[in-house]
């Protein structure tokens, strides 16, 4: 694995972060349309991007026609759950956007089991990179989150499902985690780590710990630092209290 570019960006808080975001989306928009006809990304649940996700709402103009979402992770609930990501992220923003349904790649939760979701995850991840003739689904941009403990996505410390090489999504059981749900699916290092731009989005004091941990210290083996893009790059977006504890920021 490589990692050329790393970049850790301070803004001033979550509305800039937002902002900030925002800008680096539309810029990549426009660029992965012109070179191949169509955007993908993929969008995390909690907290720290609703605002981004409210403010991205409100442009209208965005070639949403061409943009293809998807979901990084699911809480294994039904889609009316406060706790289901893609309520969140469709009630915020793809509800509000001429973005066609074909196009938002959910996680389905009507399913027996997590595993027959995951099952069915990856096969919608499969169809949509073997169109693009890939071997991976093609994210130009993938927006991430970090929980405390180190995780992101719904890759927890101590996770089978860190370790998975083959399968593009998975079942995982969260249960030494603090969330009330704790059946998930979640795509898994293939897919993140193949993303063109990935973004974590971090805000808040209580982040600071575990930001310092993962961007400075290398032999950090957390969830969230052993997402290293193969090809592309990688950009940390902190608001000051989340970098508050970093040695150096630009
Ligand atoms: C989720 C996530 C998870 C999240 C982190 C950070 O659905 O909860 O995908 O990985 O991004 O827990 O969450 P906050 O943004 O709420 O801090």
């Amino acid at each position: 694995m490589s990692q050329e570019h790393k970049e850790i960006v301070v803004v001033d808080n979550i509305d800039r972060l937002a902002d900030y975001t925002i800008d680096q989306w539309t810029k990549l928009t426009y660029y992965a349309i012109e070179s191949k006809g169509y955007f993908s990304v993929a969008l995390s649940g909690g907290k720290t991007p609703i605002t981004l996700y409210r403010k991205l709402a409100e442009r209208k103009n965005l070639p949403w026609d061409k943009t293809h979402v998807f979901i990084v992770d699911e809480r294994f609930v039904p889609y009316e759950s406060e706790e289901n990501n893609y309520h969140m992220i469709n009630t915020n923003l793809l509800c509000h956007v001429a973005i066609p349904a074909g196009n938002i790649h959910f996680i389905s939760t009507t399913e027996n089991t997590p595993e027959d979701s995951a099952i069915r995850y990856e096969q919608d991840l499969r169809a949509y990179a073997k169109k693009s003739k890939s071997q991976y689904p093609p994210l130009d941009m993938a927006i991430l989150g970090i929980g405390n403990d180190g995780h992101t996505a719904s890759l927890f410390p101590g996770s089978p499902g860190l370790d998975e090489t083959k399968h593009l999504a998975v079942a995982v059981n969260t249960a030494n985690s603090t969330d009330t749900a704790n059946e998930r699916i979640t795509i898994t290092y293939p897919v993140i780590n193949n993303a063109a731009n990935i973004f974590f989005l971090a805000a808040g004091s209580e982040k600071a710990n575990v930001i310092k941990k993962i961007t400075e210290n290398k032999k950090c083996n957390l969830p969230a630092a052993r997402v290293r893009p193969e090809q592309g790059k990688l950009f940390f977006v902190l608001d000051r209290e989340a970098s508050s504890l970093l040695s150096k920021t630009v």
